[in-house]
């Protein structure tokens, strides 16, 4: 008779041990009860980068990484590209639903009028060198928000959570785009609540003496779903990384400061400006297949190739193709497109990426849209944390909600010395 249970068997002891499944998953806590003596702390589950081990239950986002399948709240990716705009996802991954038409206007409304930033922050963003990179000063002026806004250390009071989000979101965009005024040594432009998210977030980067911007709506509207697209994505390094500090309780604004810093890395939202850098390092279509063999003999990686969930074609970087050309058309075609387009040829041909299952990834086009629009690659991974917010905060409420969740803490396997006497510095050798 099938029973939704496994049976293990300690060949150390012969003695079976029964533990329940759940939604194919059994509970590491349920290993605990295995051991060889009474005493013994109990069988732990050794799990180095999460590769096995789901730390959380939720339901945000949905990927099939096999399939090339990314689902928020249950919807598409694909048709939420096509038909939402950046802030109805947003609302639908906090909220859990689309929006009716009142609430996206309150809700608009809301991340519109909470744009501005504190004046102190121009004083604090003015202390950068003029080359500071924009993930530093994002990280520094996010975690500064936690300073003006004492209320945020209120993680439980539901109304305190959404005037933070409100904040956070709204805020976001106006940091980034002083980040890159400060690195261009231009004056800030202050955020104007007549235009889009995007559209906002246009102006305020690259508003120069005209009295109105209006921002070109292929760029808009390019750059909306650049943000759909990036606005979750489960359990990766960063959302990871805002569970696990944000665990600790500490307010919003310290977590996602820690989530941007996450993201920073090359192997995570910085992936992006390194596939510019690789593309630049290549130089030609024809020195490719040189590429691809220094890739092949393990002496550098093909960037923006690769995923740890994605095993397909990644769904994200579909779209991301296509707005790429909607980009380049206005634009004019940026010259690291054909090397682009080799890499990938030859890639998704070769034996070495097809068995590893490595397809381009969300970032292996978006360096080439950005560049096209005007961003410098220090740009690019801000570009990322921009819309990732929503997500983070979707994260973090639901884990700070879950009565199953504590303070992150996993557990090791100690291999170091056992006890030993100090040495006296005289006796060391
Ligand atoms: N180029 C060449 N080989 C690769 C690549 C790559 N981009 N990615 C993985 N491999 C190879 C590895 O060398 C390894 O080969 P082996 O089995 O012979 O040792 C195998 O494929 C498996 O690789 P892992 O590193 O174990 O895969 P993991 O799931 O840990 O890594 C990662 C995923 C970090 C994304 C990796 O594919 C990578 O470094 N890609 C390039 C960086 C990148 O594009 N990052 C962006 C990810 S998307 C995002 O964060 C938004």
């Amino acid at each position: 008779m099938p029973r939704d249970t496994l049976s293990i068997t300690d060949n150390r002891t012969g003695k079976t041990y029964e533990v329940p499944i759940t939604h194919d998953t059994i509970r590491a806590t349920d290993l605990r009860q295995i051991k060889v003596n009474p005493a013994d702390f109990g069988m732990v589950s050794y799990d180095p980068a999460f590769n096995n081990t789901a730390s959380c239950i939720s339901r945000v986002t949905y990927i099939d990484g096999d399939a090339g399948i990314l689902r928020y709240r249950g919807y598409p990716i694909e048709e939420l590209a096509e038909k939402s705009t950046y802030l109805e996802t947003a609302y639908l991954l906090l909220h859990g639903e689309l929006p009716t038409e009142a609430q996206l206007k309150d809700w608009t409304y809301h991340v519109t009028h909470h744009t501005f930033i504190h004046e102190s922050i121009k004083k604090f963003l003015d202390g950068f060198h003029y080359d500071a990179h924009p993930m530093g000063m994002l990280i520094s002026t996010i975690a500064a928000l936690s300073t003006f806004y004492d209320d945020a250390k209120d993680i439980f009071n539901a109304e305190s959570r959404k005037k933070q989000t409100f904040r956070l979101i709204g805020k976001m965009p106006t940091l980034a785009a002083f980040t890159y005024r400060h690195n261009l040594g231009m004056p800030f432009v202050y955020p104007d609540n007549d235009l889009s998210y995007p559209g906002n977030f246009l102006n305020m980067l690259f508003k120069t003496s005209e009295s109105k911007y209006r921002p070109n709506p292929v760029l808009e509207r390019a750059l909306d779903v650049l943000f759909i697209l990036h606005a979750d994505h489960e359990q990766n390094c960063s959302a990871n990384t805002i569970r696990g500090v944000g665990s600790s309780h500490v307010d919003p604004y310290s977590a996602t400061a820690a989530a941007i810093a996450a993201l920073y890395g090359p192997l995570h939202g910085g992936a992006n400006e390194e596939v510019v850098h690789m593309l630049n390092e290549i130089g030609s279509v024809a020195k490719v297949p040189d590429f691809i063999k220094r890739v092949k003999a393990g002496e550098t990686r093909l960037m923006g190739f690769g995923h740890r969930v994605y095993k397909n074609y990644d769904p994200r970087a579909r779209i991301i193709k296509k707005i790429a050309y909607d980009v380049f058309d206005l634009m004019g075609k940026s010259p690291l497109l054909e090397i682009a387009l080799e890499c990938e040829r030859i890639a998704l041909e070769d034996d070495y990426f097809v068995k590893r299952k490595l397809y381009p990834n969300v970032d292996f086009y978006t360096g080439l849209i950005y560049q096209s629009m005007g961003f410098p690659m220090t740009m690019f991974p801000v570009l990322f944390a921009i819309p990732r917010t929503s997500g983070w905060i979707a994260q973090w409420e639901e884990m700070l909600l879950d009565s199953e969740q504590k303070i992150a803490r996993p557990r090791q396997i100690y291999l170091g010395h056992d006890t030993r006497s100090y040495i006296p510095m005289e006796a060391r050798t």
